[in-house]
């Protein structure tokens, strides 16, 4: 039995909840699903997006259920495997079918997927398609998170096909958003691992979609949202450019001196009335310094000085924040040596696209000293300094 949205329109997807990891990177702590519709119009029958290929026959089965003579065309809203790996096997099972995408995403089907070319039916930007007696607009939004990407508006429902934009990790029973609580949290951790280097773009599509009247979001992740302004407030935050007063700590300590410094630094900060949000890189989930990321204002590294440089395990951060571009204002670290080494200017070097301010970091030798400690204070006043002085917005 699947689930129907509205009058002809089917839940056919599957949940993932026992997945743990995506990209071989991710942690997925709540699991996933990949979403797939079927819709049903009075001429015509068509499946917006499929599943990963590890949930092909789950899909197959579900489409069973409801039993359509045919199916005409395969919307791919997006390329990527977890959405378009199943489109073969549909394929194969109704050979009638033509594969609806754009032509970025044809040219990526055909290399990743080895798709024939003419199963394809290219579509533009606004272009509809009639399925008798309901009717698909194609609307471009590129950038959430492939170049390739795309919406689907079924017009007569009001229902807006977002794929991997608006989506959420988790796998929850019920196709409609009921735990509001849980799927915000798990949207905006979405949105953090994915989505955050593509703030941009992100504003630029919430404005195209501005114009829609849209009474449900299905993406292709999560569960459907009857009440869209839920998720697109929350798209209009995280996107904008506003940081809060917060400042992130990752930090990594061997022999306990960079903790003690950690420590010190979360306490002073504290005690200015500036929330925190400290992370030991040796057992930290990427995903929650992610979802940090959103919100704060100032990063300080904590490292200790390894074969003079930083420590693999903050590089390794370094690197994953850099490529997913928060909006930070502020930067800083501190490092504890043992006999010299160049920590924080190659901390610098490893954050390009960060358009942060370098705040003096504090550099101790060995254990921190009281000169130390007092270093630190003078930094946390100095980040209560500019985030009082209008930097928040
Ligand atoms: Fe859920 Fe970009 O794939």
């Amino acid at each position: 039995m699947v689930d129907e949205l509205k009058p002809g329109v089917y839940f056919v997807g599957a949940l993932h909840p026992d997945r743990r990891l995506f990209d071989k990177l991710i942690p997925l702590p709540d699991g996933t699903s990949y979403n797939s519709y079927l819709l049903v119009g009075s001429e015509k029958t068509a499946l917006i997006d499929t599943v990963d290929p590890e949930k092909t026959e789950i899909l197959l089965n579900n489409i069973d259920s409801v039993g359509p003579e045919r199916i005409d065309y395969v919307i791919a809203n997006h390329a990527e495997q977890d959405h378009s790996g199943s489109i073969p096997a549909v394929l194969e099972r109704y050979p009638g079918a033509q594969v609806v995408c754009n032509q970025k995403c044809k040219g990526m089907l055909i290399d990743h997927l080895h798709i024939p070319e003419e199963k394809f039916y290219i579509i533009e930007d606004g272009q509809e398609l009639s399925l008798g007696d309901k009717t698909l607009r194609f609307i471009f939004t590129p950038w959430v998170h492939w170049p390739e990407t795309m919406s689907t508006y079924l017009l007569e429902d009001k229902i807006l096909f977002s794929c991997d934009f608006f989506g959420a990790h988790i796998a929850l029973d019920g196709v409609f958003v009921e735990d509001k609580e849980r799927v915000y949290n798990s949207a905006k951790r979405y949105y953090a691992e994915i989505m955050m280097p593509f703030a941009i773009p992100i504003r630029k599509n919430l404005e195209i979609l501005g114009g829609l009247e849209i009474d449900m979001i299905a993406p292709s992740h999560g569960q459907v949202y009857r009440d869209p302004s839920f998720i697109i407030n929350a798209y209009n935050d995280w996107s904008s450019d506003i940081v809060r007063n917060v400042v992130m700590i990752p930090f990594i300590s061997m022999h306990d001196s960079t903790r003690v410094a950690v420590d010190h630094l979360d306490r002073m900060l504290k005690q200015r009335g500036i929330k925190t949000l400290v992370y030991d890189l040796a057992t930290a989930d990427v995903g929650e310094i992610a979802m940090g990321l959103l919100d704060a204002a100032t990063i300080v590294f904590g490292s200790p000085c390894f074969l003079s440089g930083i420590h693999p395990s903050v590089a390794n951060a370094a690197f994953i924040i850099n490529c997913l571009r928060p909006k930070t204002r502020f930067l800083s670290m501190v490092s504890s040596y043992g006999w010299g080494g160049r920590a924080s200017g190659q901390l610098q070097e490893m954050l390009p696209l960060l358009k942060t301010e370098m705040l003096e970091p504090v550099l101790i030798k060995g254990l921190p000293h009281k000169e130390d400690l007092a270093a630190i204070e003078a930094l946390s006043d100095k980040i209560k300094e500019k985030h009082d002085g209008g930097a928040l917005r």
